[in-house]
């Protein structure tokens, strides 16, 4: 009876057919996608912490309206991914509890320190630019209510990395110290945001699977080498250079080589001994707890209501 089950799934997959919570689907197919959507939500909740970080300090009452808007997004995106997972039948406090525990990943990237304003910019400019890379694709995941999500996620992200760029636009026109500090960011967060697409293909477990059931449409290094070719020219436009003796234009190819990847360094971060990870998970257990208070009055409040009705 599961072999027909699967079969049927199997042709809907293969026919690009959406699947939506109530269809039947193979148990690693509901894993793999809860594994996914829940670690992309603790991302985008993580992510709000590198940033907020500057919202007092902006330089300006519109930059920090617009950085405002931005975390307030990143926010509204995880919301949106943890109710995407929860319609696999897993619990928002079982979610938060695997991230707040360290058991969960997160992305990589947001285990950075922000050291300036400049920081801000290349957050939206270089992160946003990738997460995008990483998003328009997840538009056309073959689970519906992912799927679904990213279409709104995307809109919002187009804003956050052109706001970035604008921000460093303003500051590479400025003094010398503001083009320092831009130049000095990028040498940064260059070599982190590349890593933000995976590993190679032939070391990613998950890839081979996620692609053949839809879930992962463009493969890491693709991506990756698509996001290298679209950022070369923006940098010539802002006029800053990205570090990478080894980037050139390969004309066989018809893309950007460079350099390797230090994968020290990137499974050194994902494993837990990057520069912030231990300050963004007391954040969040804070967080999780300064609102107990919170949870507990709602609760209470659902409780008298729910006892008034019965009344
Ligand atoms: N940071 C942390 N962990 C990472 C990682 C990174 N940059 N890249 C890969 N990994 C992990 C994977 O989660 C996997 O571990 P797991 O099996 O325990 O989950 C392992 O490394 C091997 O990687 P695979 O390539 O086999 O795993 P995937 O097929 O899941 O591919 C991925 C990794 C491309 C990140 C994919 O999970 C994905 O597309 N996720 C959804 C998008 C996402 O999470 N993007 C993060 C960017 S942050 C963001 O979007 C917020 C924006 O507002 C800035």
């Amino acid at each position: 009876e599961n072999a027909a089950y699967q079969a049927e799934f199997d042709a809907r997959i293969d026919a690009g057919a959406t699947i939506e919570a109530k269809d039947w689907m193979p148990e690693a197919y509901r894993k793999t996608l809860v594994r996914q959507i829940s670690q992309h939500a603790h991302s985008e909740i993580v992510g709000m912490l590198p940033e907020g970080n500057w919202i007092s300090r902006a330089p300006s009452l519109k930059r920090k309206a617009i950085l405002l808007a931005k975390v307030q997004d990143e926010g509204g995106h995880g919301l949106y991914l943890y109710a995407a997972a929860e319609t696999l039948g897993v619990s928002r406090d079982d979610l938060t509890e695997a991230l707040l525990s360290g058991k969960a990943k997160y992305s990589s990237i947001f285990n950075y320190p922000t050291l300036n304003w400049a920081d801000v910019g290349v957050i939206g400019w270089l992160v946003d630019g990738a997460a995008i890379m990483n998003q328009i694709p997840l538009c056309k995941c073959s689970y519906g209510p992912y799927a679904r999500a990213m279409v709104r996620v995307c809109k919002e992200e187009s804003f956050h990395q052109r706001q970035g760029y604008d921000a460093l636009l303003a500051m590479m026109g400025g003094t010398d110290e503001q083009r320092e500090l831009v130049q000095d960011a990028v040498n940064r967060w260059w070599w982190p945001s590349l890593m933000m697409f995976g590993p190679h293909d032939a070391d990613s477990p998950n890839s081979g699977q996620s692609m053949r059931w839809g879930i992962k449409r463009i493969s890491n290094d693709d991506l990756r080498q698509k996001f290298v070719d679209a950022t070369v020219k923006q940098a010539e436009v802002l006029g800053v250079t990205l570090p990478d003796p080894e980037l050139k234009w390969n004309e066989a190819r018809g893309h950007y080589d460079f350099a390797a990847i230090d994968w020290d360094e990137f499974w050194n971060v994902v494993n837990g001994h990057g520069q912030c990870n231990v300050d963004r998970l007391a954040a969040r257990v804070k967080a999780w707890e300064d609102g107990a208070w919170v949870r507990e009055a709602a609760v209470a409040h659902a409780d008298k209501q729910a006892a008034r009705e019965k009344a």
